[in-house]
């Protein structure tokens, strides 16, 4: 394994390196790292870093996403670039829509956060192919992900798409833009590449009702009424990959069941974007087995809305710094519970408050033993009838004063309310 790295990264790295600090030969880059930390524009950083998949959302998306991950604490954000997607037929590639990775960089870059930037090729993301172009395997004797000729000269030549594409939009820190790492590689751990064969043999059938693996089904269906997102119900599937109207959802695998005897996700966002009026085509391709006529296209209805703060949830750690050599940390406080109905709706009814040992989640609360009466009350006065409310995070105010019904246990609030249109309840629930 550590052969295969070497080799690749000799081939790379010089030209990576080129290109990134090509535009600053005679400055400080604007990137470094010594000892201790990695350092940005002259200044020690601490890196708090969360993955956003560009192609798993939509461009209107992006924007949104970037804030809450900046909201939540962020100061960077990861990305796999999917050569799939930007390269489906050799030397023709597509920088469109959901895969507009310059935009995504820039957007990123406009609200101030900085970019790592995983070019891959081989990734791993619950992605088909780790990423690899189907036409890949049809190159005379290419090995992936090994010191093989054709390989190199194939993974070569993207990455090397990919950097140029970055450098003429200016989007490497030296360049003033907020790339300040990028990755290319064909470390990984895993060598499960060939598994995928069955795609090869696919071919349409009329489902007889008989559940089959590595099959491929289609249907067609209309969008649902209203702007409410949509999502696919896959439960009655087994593990595979979805497409809309040509564009992907993703993959799914609903017969893996978490410790709790369910999957971990049965429900799959479909971007009202990806979406015509009607005669939507749904794609499947099914690797072990399952009921298609069972999956179900869902209207979620986001009118309910929650939020948990925890006195056992870390605050965010803004700076480190050093006292009389003891190393410190300084947070951002807890706020307090927020609650925001989307599109201007106002909050109608408050139907679960708890402070004290709430379990479950949202839509399925359940209260535990030490809940404080208080809080409700605190909760209905705060946010009936507004748009948004915070609820004050601490105890005197959460608790009537003297009755801690277990002081001794750390507390979580558990808010859930129901938004509408006001004055009474024409719900589409
Ligand atoms: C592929 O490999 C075979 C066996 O090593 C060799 O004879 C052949 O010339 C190779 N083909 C190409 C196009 O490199
Ligand atoms: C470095 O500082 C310059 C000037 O303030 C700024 O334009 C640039 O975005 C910064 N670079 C990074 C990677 O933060």
């Amino acid at each position: 394994m550590s052969e295969l790295r070497i080799a690749v990264l000799l081939v790379l790295l010089p030209l990576l390196l080129a290109n990134v600090y090509g535009a600053a030969k005679n400055q400080q880059p604007a990137v470094t790292y010594d000892g201790r930390s990695v350092i940005v524009n002259g200044s020690r950083e601490l890196l708090f870093s969360g993955s956003v998949h560009y192609p798993r959302s939509t461009p209107a998306m992006w924007p949104d996403i970037i804030r809450k991950s900046k909201e939540g604490g962020l100061n960077l954000i990861q990305t796999y670039v999917f050569w799939n997607i930007h390269e489906p037929v050799e030397g023709q590639f597509n920088f469109e829509g959901n895969y507009d990775l310059v935009k995504f960089i820039k957007l990123i870059g406009e609200e101030g956060l900085w970019v790592t930037l995983r070019i891959g090729p081989y990734i791993e993301a619950e992605w088909n192919l780790g990423g690899f172009p189907y036409w890949l395997k049809g190159v005379t004797n290419i090995t992936f992900r090994s010191y093989n000729e054709p390989f190199l000269h194939h993974m070569k030549k993207y990455a090397e798409k990919i950097i140029n594409l970055m450098k003429e939009h200016k989007l490497f820190a030296d360049q003033g833009g907020p790339i300040i790492m990028a990755q290319v590689g064909v470390a990984g751990e895993k060598m499960q590449l060939y598994t995928e064969e069955g795609s090869k043999k696919a071919q349409w059938t009329e489902f007889n009702g008989t559940p089959t693996p590595l099959t491929w089904y289609k249907a067609y269906f209309d969008a649902p009424e209203g702007d409410n997102p949509v999502a696919l119900r896959m439960t009655s599937m087994a593990k595979g990959m979805v497409w809309i109207n040509g564009q992907s959802i993703g993959r799914y695998w609903v017969s893996y069941l978490s410790p709790l005897g369910k999957p971990t996700q049965e429900e799959y966002h479909v971007p009202r974007s990806f979406l015509k009026p009607t005669n939507n085509l749904m794609v499947v391709f099914e690797e072990t087995g399952g009921n298609p006529r069972k999956i179900e296209i869902l209207v979620v209805n986001r009118d309910t809305i929650c939020s948990v703060v925890t006195e056992y949830h870390p605050p965010h750690v803004s700076s480190f710094d050093l006292k009389e050599n003891k190393l410190r940390y300084n947070v951002n406080p807890i706020k307090g519970a927020h609650l925001a109905c989307p599109d201007k709706k106002i909050i109608e009814k408050v139907e679960f408050v708890s402070f004290g040992e709430a379990d479950g989640a949202c839509g399925a609360f359940i209260a535990g033993k030490c809940d404080s009466k208080k809080a409700h009350k605190l909760v209905e006065k705060e946010c009936l009838g507004k748009t948004e409310c915070t609820i004050p995070f601490d105890r005197k105010t959460l608790l009537e004063p003297g009755n801690d019904p277990c002081p001794d246990v750390e507390k979580s609030l558990a808010v859930q309310v129901k938004c509408g249109v006001g004055g009474g309840s024409k719900s589409d629930a």
